[in-house]
């Protein structure tokens, strides 16, 4: 064990992109060290494809291009995030075992032709996969410019599940893992209803289209073995790596909030957080989502920074329409990564391709090279972070933490027997955060079962399934005197997908001091209303009849509907603090709405006029607040400033206010305050 954490070997903000020199010839190599330097760019992953290109046929090894290329890097001040190149195999792999092809639902096999065609599974893959990572580390361990190996490349991008009879086999052995016995087995998944009983192990298959609605349970392991399948591929890169290269630190490019992968578990297991970050630029306010999936990177590894590893310059080339970033957004952006606690920005990719799937994504550098609109503002972005140099190291300061679950996430979302499809974990996630966003409250993800320390509201928007450890942790959180509020259809199931006794919300009914008789999702073409202490509300998609103890203080009540006149919101004292409830899915304004209440009774500030466009985030040092102030949009924003707080991208001191043009930015240095800073919008154009 190495006695010092592994961590990112670089000097600096990390600043550059993917690379992929293999598409370019070597005059064109040189050309691109020159702009780089230019652009301050210090560090490029690659070769993230390039597997048939170092391996040409089995066992034959061409080394020599990417000898030279690292060398020629480095030499000019480049560090290399070093991919084991293993994100896609090569045909000559495939063609000689065609049953590590993936099998979708439908049983059909997934073609070469694309990239990432392997069942995680495959005894042939990992075999391969194995090799392969030790090849590179052996190589190039010793190379004095690498700062990081890339392992993979975006796990589960194109394959995250397979069905094929190799996953089914690692399903049974995962679950006989899990269950020891048949018998238990057959209990976790309640087969008594429609005749499931199983009699053999080998009569388990992965989950299949099958006639109607599935087992739950099954749909549910299907998730956690699938997950775990893909966690133990990048643990097997991961040994390797650790035997062969022990001081050098690992990654993989985590795909922001991702459904499919627990990213906590992912984190637990290697050294650096990077995150690939693609924000719809034709959404004016795509920003806000970004500012949770941020929240959620900054997190995975308990508040220390991470990196965006991959962004886009302008236009990506896989949505149906790719409209490009209006001129300012890439930096804007950019900075707002930083802002919530990246050490660099990389984008996808250096060099715009000439050919193949990703011509039309732009790039650092775009088709027309140095002239392009893309190099001009990447390589002033470039200069700019260099004075951002003091934020380096720094964390974020975050007094509200979100619940991020991918049991409950799954579990809502992978069976078709639910009260209403319409409750998406996900979207829940989403507007909560919005509305904590419009009232000026960047979060943190927690898991359900904390760390709380140091926050004064924690959220769980939607824990459908919960466990007595959450409870616990949650209820201690507010016997401290911490704020907790849950959200609808929480504490429904637990692990096995069975209701809890008494109904939800099972283990949390005493936190809460609330029942639900029963839930009641609205039909699509149905709003009902929601009344507040200030003003009436929509709810959309879902209520519930709950009945409340008596030392529950009811804040906000259904105002039609069936349950015209019932509780729809609740709080509760508990301990020092309180514990909230929240039975219905709000419109925007009504969620802003119910969360003002729940900041100004923590005693936290919350913004009286909001403005979607504006983005506070503060991170610290043990001496200096960096405040980052944002604006995403296209009219001027003015804020309050705290006293003799000086910009590090002007190195101005700035007066009382702050106006910041259409996509401007400050990062504010002032010492650190007991308080995290909260800067109000003093005037709004909207
Ligand atoms: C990512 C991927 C990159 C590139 C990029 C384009 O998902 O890791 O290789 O394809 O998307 O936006």
């Amino acid at each position: 064990m190495a006695t010092t954490p592994r961590a990112l070997r670089l000097d600096a903000l990390a600043y550059g992109g993917d690379y992929n020199p293999d598409q370019w010839s070597e005059d064109v190599w040189r050309e691109d060290v020159r702009l780089m330097r230019e652009a301050g760019v210090n560090i490029v992953s690659l070769p993230i494809f390039s597997w048939p290109q170092l391996e040409p046929q089995p066992g034959v090894y061409d080394w020599a291009w990417l000898d030279r290329i690292l060398d020629l890097l480095w030499e000019n001040g480049i560090a290399i995030d070093l991919a084991t190149a293993t994100a896609t195999p090569p045909s000559w792999l495939l063609r000689a075992h065609p049953e590590m092809r993936p099998m979708d639902a439908e049983g059909h096999l997934l073609e070469f032709g694309s990239r990432q065609v392997y069942c995680p599974s495959s005894p042939v893959w990992r075999e391969n996969v194995a090799r392969m990572a030790r090849a590179m580390a052996e190589r190039y361990g010793n190379h004095p410019g690498l700062a990081l190996w890339h392992i993979s490349n975006e796990y589960g991008d194109h394959v995250s599940r397979c069905w094929c009879p190799e996953s089914a086999r690692h399903f049974r052995r995962w679950l006989q893992n899990r269950y020891g016995t048949l018998d238990g087995l057959n209990e976790a998944w309640g087969v008594n209803v429609w005749g499931q009983r199983y009699t053999a192990w080998d009569h388990i298959e992965t989950p299949k289209k099958a006639p109607g609605p599935g087992n739950p349970t099954q749909l549910l392991d299907f998730e956690r073995f699938s997950s775990d399948a893909m966690l133990e591929l990048f643990q097997l890169e991961i040994d390797v790596l650790r035997e062969v290269t022990p001081d050098i630190a690992v990654t993989t490019n985590f795909m922001s909030m991702f459904r499919d992968l627990d990213y906590w578990r992912f984190a637990e297991v290697e050294d650096l957080v990077t995150d690939d970050a693609y924000p719809e630029p034709a959404d004016p306010i795509s920003h806000v989502g970004a500012s949770l999936n941020y929240g959620l990177m900054r997190s995975l590894k308990d508040g220390q920074p991470w990196l965006l590893l991959e962004s886009s310059a302008s236009a990506t080339s896989w949505r149906d329409v790719n409209v490009p970033k209006a001129p300012g957004r890439i930096r804007v952006e950019s900075l707002q990564a930083v802002a919530h606690g990246s050490d660099g920005v990389m984008f996808f990719q250096w060099r715009q391709a000439k050919y193949g799937q990703e011509k039309f994504h732009s790039s650092m550098l775009g088709h027309r090279g140095e002239k392009s609109r893309s190099y001009r503002e990447t390589k002033a972005l470039g200069l700019e972070l260099q004075r951002l140099e003091p934020v380096r190291g720094s964390r974020v300061r975050s007094r509200v933490a979100l619940v991020v679950d991918w049991d409950s996430w799954w579990g809502s979302s992978a069976i078709e027997s639910l009260p209403s499809q319409r409750l998406q974990w996900a979207q829940q996630a989403r507007a909560w955060q919005r509305a904590l966003y419009l009232l000026g409250q960047p979060v943190d993800a927690v898991r359900a079962t904390g760390p709380f320390d140091g926050y004064d509201v924690v959220v769980a928007p939607n824990l459908y399934i919960a466990d007595a450890a959450q409870s616990a942790a949650l209820t201690a959180f507010s016997e401290a005197g911490g704020t907790v509020v849950v959200g609808p259809f929480s504490g429904v199931v637990d692990a096995t997908e069975k209701v809890f006794d008494g109904g939800a919300p099972g283990p949390f009914r005493e936190l809460l001091g609330i029942e639900v008789d029963e839930q009641w999702p609205l039909r699509d073409d149905d709003t009902e209303r929601v009344e507040t202490a200030a003003g009436t509300f929509a709810n959309v998609v879902w209520s519930e009849w709950i009945e409340e103890d008596a030392d529950v203080e009811v804040r906000a009540r259904y105002g039609s509907g069936e349950l015209d006149g019932h509780p729809a919101v609740t709080v509760r004292a508990a301990g020092k603090g309180s514990a909230w409830y929240v039975s219905c899915v709000l419109d925007d304004e009504g969620l802003t709405a119910v969360f003002r209440d729940v900041l100004t009774r923590a005693g936290i500030p919350a913004r009286d006029q909001v403005d979607v466009h504006l983005d506070v985030v503060t991170r610290a040092d043990a001496d200096t607040d960096y405040t980052f102030v944002l604006n995403h949009g296209r009219d001027p924003l003015t804020v309050d400033v705290p006293a003799g707080a000086r910009d590090l991208l002007t190195g101005q001191t700035v007066a009382d206010t702050l106006t910041l043009p259409r996509y401007g930015a400050a990062v504010l240095a002032s010492p650190r305050a007991g308080a995290v800073p909260f800067l109000t919008l003093t005037t709004t154009t909207d």
